[in-house]
């Protein structure tokens, strides 16, 4: 059981003047469990990528597989896909249309077959998983502010229970406290054995949460693996729009320079190996 991302490649509007490639050959696997970052500059092709998870555009070459099901234009197949992959939209107003939080999150998980008692539970148990409470379900969506949008719309994928759920920036528009409750959530999910797509620009995010981390520059894979392999990767070939984590960055500054033996995201390593060093 695993999405296979092979070879992708993409282009918007192919044959005309204003054609842009904004996939080149970019490969990736998510099994479950696993919280998979896929981290870049803006207009790296991140959305792109994600919207081929779940069969939103289609692979012009190379291949998308979700638990050994070829993602195609086929409907029969793109229901089984859609049923295992949840999106959660860049923008939560391109994914909510409801007039109110309770049909919101009530769609997809009907669409799949609940109803009655088995659906009503199921909304309260993802609005509490995103840190609601059941007063918001009378509300209308569209009136909420773009943090609490934001974690109706999750809540509403979360709610039909997909094996893997792919999350394009799901933290912008949150707080801090939005996003570490966000980052719980992940790692809840992955834990139920949820494979998470966690679509993002922030590395340092990145580097601390995910089982694998995949660098996108420009529509090119600039790497993939591990965090350690990642930060690895990005210390000894910079990428000029997606600029180090500070600690990352002065740490590997004086590994350069000779000053310390080892690159940290960790503040306090970094004092004690300066101090070492001292
Ligand atoms: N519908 C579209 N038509 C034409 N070009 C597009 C379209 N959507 C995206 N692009 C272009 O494809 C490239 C990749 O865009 P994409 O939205 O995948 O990047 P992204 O990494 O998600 O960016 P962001 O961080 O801003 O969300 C960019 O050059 C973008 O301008
Ligand atoms: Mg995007």
């Amino acid at each position: 059981m695993s999405i296979i991302v092979t070879d992708l490649h993409y282009k918007y509007n192919q044959g005309l003047p204003t054609e842009v490639s904004a996939l080149n050959g970019v490969s990736l696997n998510v099994e479950p469990g696993e919280i998979i970052s896929v981290v870049g500059h803006m207009g790296s092709g991140k959305s792109t990528l994600a919207q081929h998870l779940n069969g939103l555009i289609f692979a012009q070459s190379g291949t998308v597989v979700v638990d050994g099901c070829k993602v195609t234009d086929k409907a029969a197949n793109l229901n089984a896909i859609r049923r295992k992959v949840g999106f959660v939209f860049q923008y939560p107003e391109h994914q909510i249309f409801a007039e109110t939080v309770e049909k919101e999150i009530s769609f997809g998980p009907s669409n799949w077959g609940l109803s009655g008692a088995s659906l009503s539970k199921r909304v309260r148990e993802a609005i509490s998983l995103i840190g609601l409470n059941e007063d918001i379900l009378n509300k209308n969506p569209f009136t909420l502010s773009g943090g609490l949008k934001r974690r109706v719309a999750i809540a509403s994928v979360i709610a039909s229970a997909p094996d893997y759920i792919v999350m394009d920036e799901p933290n912008a528009g949150l707080d801090s406290s939005g996003t570490s409750e966000l980052i719980d959530l992940m790692k809840s999910r992955a834990q139920d054995g949820v494979g998470v797509i966690h679509i993002t620009h922030d590395l340092e995010l990145a580097l601390t949460i995910s089982t694998k981390i995949l660098v996108l520059n420009n529509g090119i894979s600039v790497s993939w693996g591990t965090p350690q392999e990642t930060v690895m990767s990005l210390c000894s070939d910079s990428i000029d729009k997606l600029p180090l984590p500070d600690i990352l960055n002065l740490s590997n500054m004086l590994k350069k320079s000779g000053k310390i033996d080892d690159v940290t995201l960790d503040a306090y390593r970094l004092a004690s190996m300066i101090s070492e060093k001292c």
